[in-house]
């Protein structure tokens, strides 16, 4: 039996859902991890039943100390082989870093970058020493400006990205893949769990997360290093690349004044 899995972490709504539905069209089985059972049930049952494929589901709290080490142990413990890693999950919030719930700045550091990094440093390696494997690392277009009222979740994007583009050169020769995925606003349900308040201009700029989906899937399959979903994106993240830096801070600062 094909023991190979793809393990996304957050595949149980919004852009996590839809990469997982491309894997599982390709015949990839899956390992997806999140908080609500129910949720998890819901998307194993989908999954397995529509694209006829092996789906292995784990409830847990990617904030919480000792999380990646009970991935770990599932993997073991079922004799899973991880071949492709979709690090998915990711919180923001919206507000002035000084007023932040006491607490948040340490949960969005662990989801964002401390589970991101140890799963990708704990699978990475099997990858390299099998010769094969591939990383799919969600950031953001947030991760190439700084983003005043949404300080923590811009900085833990620009962690990812900066993390994912190195790694891509160190493993590349190794026949190892590392992609970073950059969506701009997506049409989930982050926004308002993060609280931000959709301007007229987000409004037109949000993507399907279907659409988004397709893109990351077509970047990471061709071994891109960084995937930005969308013509009006991509001209975004250029945008920001030829402006001073002081005036790309201005903007974000201009539109996240609400
Ligand atoms: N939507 C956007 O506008 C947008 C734009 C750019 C980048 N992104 C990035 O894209 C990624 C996915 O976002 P999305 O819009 O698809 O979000 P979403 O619809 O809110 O889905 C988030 C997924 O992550 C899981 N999750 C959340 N907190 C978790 C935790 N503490 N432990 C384990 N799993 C957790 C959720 O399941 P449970 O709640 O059951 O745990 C869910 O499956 C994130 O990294 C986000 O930063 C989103």
């Amino acid at each position: 039996m094909d023991n190979k899995y793809t393990l996304i972490t957050g595949g149980t709504e919004g852009i996590g859902l839809e990469i997982a539905k491309l894997f599982a069209k390709d015949k990839h089985n899956l390992f997806i991890v999140a908080r609500n059972r129910d949720k998890l049930e819901a998307a194993r049952n989908f999954l397995e039943r529509e694209y006829k494929i092996i789906v292995f589901i784990l409830d847990i709290d990617l904030t919480v100390d000792n999380s990646c080490e009970k991935i770990y142990e599932f993997v073991d413990k079922n004799n899973l082989i991880v071949d492709n890693l979709i690090n998915n999950a990711g919180i923001g919030s919206f507000g002035l870093f000084n007023e932040e719930k006491e607490g948040f700045e340490e949960k969005i550091i662990k989801i964002n970058i401390i589970s991101l990094t140890k799963l990708t440093k704990h699978f990475i390696k099997d990858m390299i020493r099998r010769g094969e494997g591939g990383i799919l690392n969600v950031a953001s277009t947030a991760a190439f400006v700084s983003g005043p009222k949404m300080a923590m979740y811009y900085s833990t994007k620009a962690y990812v990205l900066s993390l994912t583009e190195s790694l891509h050169e160190e493993v590349k020769a190794l026949g190892v893949r590392i992609s970073c995925l950059c969506p701009g606003p997506v049409k989930t349900s982050f926004q308002e769990k993060a609280g931000v308040k959709k301007s007229e201009k987000m409004k037109k700029l949000m993507m399907s997360p279907e659409d988004v989906a397709k893109a990351a899937y077509k970047g990471f399959k061709h071994g891109k290093c960084i995937v930005i979903p969308g013509s009006k994106n991509k001209i975004l993240v250029l945008g920001n690349k030829i402006l001073p830096r002081a005036l790309g801070r201005k903007l974000v600062a201009m539109s996240n004044k609400g």
